[in-house]
């Protein structure tokens, strides 16, 4: 039998990995956060000190890493080989400068066969830029999950708030859409709703809400 896709798209901080976790575990998937992958290229190539443009670097030095999520784990701990990142992909400096690595076409091409292949092992819930258009365009559920820029900001504050990081909200809102422009506007696989996904605005909903919603959405389409 085919494996169950969900993919779950949409711009930065619009929930995806909060409710992506929540509906994997709830359906008893495995959970994927292609944007961490990107996130932990970055990261790496700032610490080999590679210029975040030096395309045929980043990719040697993504050819000679293994970037291990634990399936089933609900934290989704993220390893580049055998040191943890989890927390390290996630600063401020590594998001406003993942767009940069994100545009380029061979680092992708490389991800997506990475994330095509954890795909094929089991049913799965993968969230992205480009997961029901590029990574998995067959698959059965495909999700775009947006909010107001306003509100995306507010959700980012708050976590950042709990995480003892303070940045303002203006510049929370400002770099928000920076990224969303560079991920719209890159030539190779731009943040697109597909086709055929179904479009949540959860600018007046709850997590709860919106897990509720995409449950709603699977059990129509499997
Ligand atoms: O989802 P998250 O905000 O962690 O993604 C970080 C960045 O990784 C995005 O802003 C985008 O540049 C890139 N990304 C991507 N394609 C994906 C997932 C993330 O280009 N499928």
């Amino acid at each position: 039998m085919q494996n169950i896709q969900v993919a779950i798209d949409g711009p930065a901080s619009a929930g995806k990995s909060t409710v992506a976790k929540l509906v994997a575990t709830a359906f008893g998937y495995i959970y994927c956060d292609t944007g961490a992958m990107y996130r932990a290229v970055t990261l790496q190539a700032m610490h080999d000190k590679i210029e975040l443009t030096n395309e045929s670097a980043i990719l040697a030095m993504l050819k000679q890493i293994e970037i291990v999520f634990k399936p089933g784990d609900p934290v989704q701990h993220v390893f580049v080989n055998d040191s943890e990142v989890t927390e390290a992909i996630r600063q401020p400096e590594i998001t406003n400068a993942v767009s940069t690595v994100a545009s380029l076409p061979s680092i992708r091409t490389e991800l997506v066969a990475r994330q095509r292949d954890i795909a094929s092992q089991s049913n799965i819930v993968m969230d992205g830029r480009d997961i029901g258009t590029a990574v998995l365009p067959n698959a059965q559920v495909k999700i775009f999950l947006i909010a107001s820029v306003d509100e995306r900001a507010e959700r980012r504050y708050k976590e950042n708030i709990a995480k003892g990081i303070n940045t303002s909200l203006s510049k929370l809102k400002d770099e928000i859409e920076t990224r969303d422009r560079k991920d719209s506007t890159r030539k190779t696989s731009p943040l697109t709703k597909a086709a055929d996904a179904i479009e949540v605005d959860t600018t007046s909903m709850n997590i709860e809400q919106v897990v509720k919603e995409i449950t709603k959405i699977i059990n129509k389409k499997i």
